[in-house]
């Protein structure tokens, strides 16, 4: 299907049906009054291992074209944010926080969300996230135009913050224990429940294996 004949309600459909399953952001962050916001983010992705940094995408506002939503307006002007993980506990709330609350109402109290403070940044966290990770703007990228266009936010870790148990010394997270939740099309959602394990094979053994088979089914 070619976005170019499509309207842009379709793109956007098509768009989030086709990149599945999206891990979900619950980023937090403030204004200069202090006014603390949530709200969930599933154009989201890890986008450096060494720096270490992530990258999420924020759209504008509906109710006031050409608007940023409040996300990026904080980011871009306090320079801080916090992703947090959503478990299958926090959704409901999740999913509250993404109502289009007015600039001065903060989520975290609207919704009943307890938050926990930062280390490195001065946005406070989600307490019941199981991992939250402190960040720093990196790059800021304009993308599309108003009043539909989208502000790429890279951030650059500063803290990782993992609850107790799901971390062991060797730096290795209890995947299945976390229990994130991740966006589907629509309002769809998924469990991660089930990881399973299928290690990269070393090239030599995969062409060892593949020629093999293939000279035989010539003969
Ligand atoms: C699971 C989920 C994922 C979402 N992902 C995005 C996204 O990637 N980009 C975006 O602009 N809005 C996304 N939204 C909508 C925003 O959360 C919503 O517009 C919210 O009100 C923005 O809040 P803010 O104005 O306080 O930043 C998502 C909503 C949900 C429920």
């Amino acid at each position: 299907m070619d976005p170019d004949t499509l309207d842009d309600a379709a793109r956007h459909k098509m768009t989030i049906g086709t990149i599945l399953p999206r891990p979900i952001a619950w980023t937090t962050t403030q204004n200069q009054a202090g006014v603390v916001n949530v709200a969930p983010f599933s154009y989201f992705m890890g986008c450096h291992s060494y720096l270490p940094a992530l990258a999420l995408s924020v759209g504008s506002r509906r109710d006031v074209p050409g608007m940023p939503k409040d996300t990026a307006a904080n980011i871009l002007s306090t320079g801080e944010f916090v992703v947090n993980l959503v478990d299958e506990a926090l959704a409901e709330a999740m999913n509250q926080s993404a109502a289009a609350f007015p600039p001065d109402v903060g989520e975290a109290e609207a919704v009943g969300i307890e938050l926990a403070p930062s280390v490195k940044v001065d946005v406070a966290r989600v307490a019941a996230s199981p991992i939250s990770i402190e960040c720093r703007l990196l790059h800021s990228l304009t993308l599309g135009e108003a009043p539909l266009a989208s502000t790429l936010i890279v951030g650059r870790i500063v803290m990782w913050h993992v609850r107790a148990d799901l971390l062991d010394p060797a730096y290795r997270i209890d995947q299945a224990a976390v229990q994130p939740i991740a966006r589907m099309g629509g309002p769809n959602y998924v469990h991660a429940r089930d990881p399973w394990t299928m290690a990269i094979p070393d090239w030599r053994d995969v062409v060892d294996r593949g020629p093999s088979d293939a000279d035989t089914s010539d003969t």
